[in-house]
């Protein structure tokens, strides 16, 4: 469903009204108009700074540098020197801001890694401060450090610990124009999955993704992190369940366009709808509900008469397929809350256990589960619907430790507010509140939640496990 307020504001007698009567006017976010490209910033002008020189910076300054970025640094010293000598150590050019001379950068990496005390922190004052004011419209800030327990040193841990509230203040700030700010926490020893999750951050692939920290952990038992290349998934046999429309239609489609094969799973009462999106993007339709008991199995099945001269193996599993039967509890039937366990939990426990035990995943096979903010943060009228959402944050990070020896990871992603038939059918008002409530004052689109879906299944991720990633435009009714 489109947003007509956002879609008027920014026609020429929109932007009149607005301005006349001081309405705050949505941000026009800029979205990937195609797939991943190595040379992503070639274009950008990024503004880099460290707390120290090491592995963080290394690893910054060789992730910019691949990706085409022109690598400044502040003329005023915040940040300098670990840039300056990751520069140097990498043969890679960095030159002086150009912000004061009127060109603001539009990407920002700040590596406050080798913060270890309150004083540490200034940097994010002198590194951002004289910056926000000139920040164009769409700019990606990124600052990294370390997730809690990397430290053994309490001070440390706590200088760390400011750097989630710090992001999420700085992403509602930042916002209007559709710039976004997230926090990447990297692991001692995991540097080298910091490229992926830049490449992600620092494009317009996460346009809808604001206010979140992102854990990079390393990758699982046997993976390697790969370098980049553009269509990372040509040769993946992906699964989508849910793939006929709304927000697995989108999957599947972002999952093609990075070079996948599609196997789309829906109800067979919506095999005709199934089958015109698989066909438009070369996919394989199978008509079966997710609840049936042998589901998993079936799939087995379908992917190993797929694509047989490669084993048919699954490496790709997006368990999207979802629905609310929404009522408050005291007046809630109990098949509306069974139906709703199984759709959106029971089904994805039993699929997943039935391709593991028939070893059905290929080597390195990546899970992803679609959760919601809804079980973050819980609605009214939907305690069924959130006991699942909130379930699959706890079984990604479960089973995460679980196939990790395995070589298999597993992440969910929580989507916001998303324009989809769902949300169509929320009533008006609350369906305005709920898209205005966010820092980028907008619901997202499916195409969003495919980005984020392609990531987490793609080798952009693999340092990234257990983890739950919101995409949601950092919607207050999640927070
Ligand atoms: N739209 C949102 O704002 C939003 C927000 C948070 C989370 N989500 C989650 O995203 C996922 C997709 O949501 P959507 O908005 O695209 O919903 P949707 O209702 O538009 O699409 C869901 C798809 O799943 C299929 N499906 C349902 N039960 C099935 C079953 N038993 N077997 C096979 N297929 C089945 C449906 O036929 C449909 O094609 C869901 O898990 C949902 O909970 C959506």
């Amino acid at each position: 469903m489109a947003d007509k307020i956002l879609e008027f504001v920014h026609t020429s007698t929109g932007k009149q009204i607005a301005a006349a009567l001081g309405l705050p006017v949505p941000p026009m976010l800029k979205r990937a108009k195609a797939g991943y490209a190595e040379k992503a910033l070639a274009n950008s002008n990024a503004l880099v700074g460290a707390s120290a020189f090491g592995p963080v910076a290394t690893a910054v300054v060789k992730a910019l540098n691949a990706m085409g970025a022109a690598i400044k640094v502040s003329a005023d010293l915040a940040g300098l020197d670990g840039v300056k000598q990751a520069a140097a150590n990498a043969k890679v050019d960095v030159s002086i801001s150009q912000a004061d001379n009127g060109v603001p950068e539009n990407v920002y990496v700040l590596d406050v890694t080798a913060a270890a005390n309150v004083a540490d922190l200034r940097l994010l004052y002198d590194f951002f401060n004289p910056r926000l004011r000139k920040v164009p419209s769409n700019s990606r800030i990124v600052v990294i450090g370390r997730p809690r327990g990397d430290s053994k040193d309490a001070l440390a841990e706590t200088a760390q610990s400011s750097l989630p509230g710090f992001i999420r203040s700085l992403a509602k700030e930042s916002g209007k124009n559709g710039t976004t700010a997230n926090l990447i926490q990297v692991k001692t020893g995991a540097e080298n999955g910091i490229e992926g999750a830049l490449r992600f951050f620092l494009s317009p692939h996460s346009a809808f993704v604001t206010g979140q920290v992102l854990p990079v952990v390393g990758a699982p038992k046997g993976v390697k992190i790969t370098e980049f290349s553009e269509k990372p998934l040509t040769g993946k046999l992906a699964v989508v369940t849910g793939a006929a429309r709304g927000i697995g239609a989108a999957i599947a489609e972002v999952l093609a366009r990075e070079g996948a094969t599609v196997i789309g799973v829906d109800r067979p009462a919506d095999e005709s709808t199934l089958g015109a999106t698989m066909s438009s993007i070369g996919g394989i339709a199978c008509p079966l509900d997710i609840t049936d008991a042998d589901a998993g199995n079936k799939l087995a099945a379908v992917a190993a008469g797929a694509v047989a001269n490669k084993g048919g193996k699954i490496d790709i599993i997006v368990h999207n397929a979802g629905i609310t039967r929404d009522k408050m509890m005291r007046n809630m039937a109990a098949h509306l809350w069974d139906m709703v366990l199984d759709v959106n939990l029971g089904a994805i426990v039993r699929c997943n256990d039935q391709l593991l035990a028939g070893d059905a995943f290929g080597a390195n096979a990546r899970i992803v589960c679609i959760s919601s903010i809804g079980g973050i943060a819980g609605n009214a009228g939907q305690t069924n619907y959130a006991a699942t959402k909130s379930a699959v944050i706890g079984y990604v990070d479960a089973m995460a430790k679980q196939l990790e020896g395995k070589g298999i990871s597993i992440n969910a992603i929580a989507p916001g507010f998303i324009e989809t038939q769902m949300t169509a059918a929320i009533p008006v008002v609350t369906r305005e509140v709920a898209r205005r409530l966010s820092s980028l004052s907008q619901g997202g689109l499916p195409v969003d939640i495919a980005e984020a879906v392609t990531f987490m299944a793609s080798p952009l991720a693999a340092g990234v496990n257990g983890a739950t990633l919101r995409v949601c435009g950092q919607n207050l009714v999640g927070a």
